[in-house]
């Protein structure tokens, strides 16, 4: 099996204990990341009628969720969300929550939607995942329509050694792999996170990639000590 497909498979196998995993290993805290995500998303992109929001690496849907719950928030009419992924598991957690939104297999590098169709694109946690990763980028910047905005929530590789890093990181590789894994009853998924943050790019080399491939940088802002932090990017 290709590493993507092992990554993938993974994650149909903690599909059914997901949710609860990401609300006890996170403290409840993604919440406010989420909601901040979309807030300032609107905020920056500034229409107040949006046709398409594209959510890859969706998950179990709680990023559509908060897409369709701030839209109403911040008086912006979203006509549409949908969301992506490669993993049937996930997507059948995410069918069952009856949110109002589609759910269609799919991968980043591959995404089911017309050129300049989208208004935007976001990855939640995601693209730490994707092997293919400047492919899934330039996809991003295909489907988007110009001047469309791509926003990504990501734990990112810490560049130096702050006290705050070296806390992160203990939780990260000792505290979070033991609860995940007992949670989930799947001790190397949990082990994986930690790892995929560590191969990741740092805040920097995700900027120069993103210029790369037809962005300008909106807005960056680390959330809770830099444990997450939220990029917004516009297509050029
Ligand atoms: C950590 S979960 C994040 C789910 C959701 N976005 C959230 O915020 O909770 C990562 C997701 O990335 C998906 N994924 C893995 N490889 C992918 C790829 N190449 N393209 C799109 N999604 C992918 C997985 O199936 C999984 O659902």
């Amino acid at each position: 099996m290709n590493k993507q497909k092992k990554i993938v498979s993974m994650f149909d196998e903690i599909a059914p204990t997901y949710d609860v995993a990401n609300r006890v290993l996170s403290f409840g805290v993604d919440k406010s990341w989420r909601k901040k995500a979309c807030d300032k998303t609107f905020k920056i992109y500034g229409k107040k009628d949006v046709d398409l929001i594209l959510d890859v690496a969706c998950g179990t849907g709680d990023m559509c969720e908060y897409w369709l719950k701030r839209g109403s928030h911040n008086d912006v009419k979203v006509h549409k969300v949908t969301g992506v992924d490669p993993s049937v598991g996930m997507l059948e957690v995410a069918k069952k929550k009856h949110i109002d939104a589609s759910f269609l297999e799919g991968e980043a590098k591959n995404l089911p939607a017309n050129s300049e169709s989208v208004d935007i694109v976001s990855i939640s946690y995601g693209l730490r995942n994707v092997v293919d990763r400047v492919e899934g980028l330039n996809e991003f910047n295909r489907v988007l329509k110009k001047g469309g905005i791509l926003t990504i929530l990501e734990f990112t590789k810490l560049e130096n050694a702050t006290l705050m890093s070296k806390i992160r990181d203990f939780y990260m590789k000792k505290i979070l792999p033991l609860v995940g894994g007992l949670l989930s009853k799947n001790y190397e998924a949990y082990n994986y996170l930690p790892n995929s943050i560590e191969n990741f790019l740092t805040r920097e080399k995700l900027i120069k990639e993103l210029k790369e491939a037809g962005f300008e940088i909106e807005f960056v802002k680390g959330f809770s000590m830099d444990i997450s932090t939220l990029f917004i990017a516009r297509k050029i």
